[in-house]
């Protein structure tokens, strides 16, 4: 793996060898390693244009364990306030012989353009591009999924919420196919619901009762007030009445049904409290694979 921009059409064995690659990241760290030396003399650039928590703290956290160095670039702080071009800020940072670039950015397309225009080999790793993919987010998304429901051909899962502007959902979506599952639930306001041809082969619902009635995993999804105009927005507590997850609403799907959120969750929005902290949430989890995901792609793309 060179580059890594969407898991549209990347095939089932590549996924399976990075989630595998994940669990024994977790397991060399679960051990007592703090450390590898898998990346010593590597140097790995975070260039986040979009805020970010999760994403932007793991890959270094996981760059850090790898034993790479890492550049944390600071948009608010460079020379982009000051009109200097993406391609300039990329072949600039590049002359500084750097490895991989880790990139956030509003504007969907853009890790495939760093690929494009890039001159000195340095690897692109999207950490998630306006509404179209966050493929990190998708495998630590699959890698949750599979530890506590390892036989995706019997699995049945809803992902709720604004799906139209999220990256996320697309990314999920890609994996669950590549990996066979087999009900895959798409749930939200009409106008929040993307393109049938966008993500075909999906169930619809606009109805959550109908939507969460039996599924395995439930993946919530925030608004992405950011991505709409004013007059797109949803009054909140009409939203959490009609999309929202609560305990009554969770007793609808399957026993045990995994309750999971990329985050940042917007509690009384999307999601209760009851739920987000309660028994069935994966919440947590997620964030924690998301730092063994993001060495295991590291580690694939840049070791020697
Ligand atoms: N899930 C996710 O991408 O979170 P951050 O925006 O905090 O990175």
């Amino acid at each position: 793996l060179r580059h890594l921009t969407t898991l549209e059409n990347l095939p089932r064995a590549t996924i399976e060898r990075l989630l595998d690659r994940a669990m024994s990241m977790r397991d060399a760290c679960a051990h007592g390693t703090r450390k590898l030396d898998l990346l010593t003399g590597r140097t790995v650039l975070n260039l986040f244009f979009e805020p970010s928590t999760r994403t932007r703290t793991s890959f270094e956290l996981a760059a850090r364990r790898l034993g790479a160095d890492v550049i944390n670039f600071d948009i608010g702080f460079s020379s982009t306030s000051k009109g200097e071009e993406l391609y300039d800020t990329l072949h600039t940072l590049e002359a500084m012989h750097l490895d991989a670039i880790v990139v956030r950015h509003k504007v969907s397309g853009t890790p495939e353009e760093l690929v494009r225009h890039a001159m000195s080999g340095v690897s692109v790793i999207n950490a998630g591009d306006g509404n179209r993919a966050h493929p990190t987010q998708g495998l630590l998304d699959v890698l949750t999924i599979r530890q506590h429901r390892p036989n995706f051909e019997d699995l049945s899962v809803v992902i709720c919420g604004d799906v139209k502007h999220s990256r996320v959902a697309r990314s999920d979506v890609h994996a669950l196919k590549a990996l066979g599952a087999r009900d895959i639930r798409l749930c939200g306001p009409a106008a929040l619901m993307p393109d049938e041809d966008e993500l075909p082969s999906c169930q619809r619902f606009t109805n959550f009762d109908e939507a969460i009635k039996g599924v395995d995993a439930v993946i919530m999804l925030r608004l992405q007030k950011e991505r709409m105009i004013a007059t797109d927005l949803p009054d909140e507590q009409a939203y959490f009445e009609h999309f929202g997850l609560d305990n009554r609403r969770l007793a609808l799907a399957g026993k045990g049904a995994l309750v999971m959120h990329p985050g940042p969750i917007n509690r009384g929005i999307e999601i209760a409290s009851e739920v987000a902290d309660g028994p069935q949430s994966k919440i947590l989890e997620q964030v924690g694979n998301g730092v063994f995901v993001r060495m295991a792609v590291l580690g694939e793309m840049l070791a020697r």
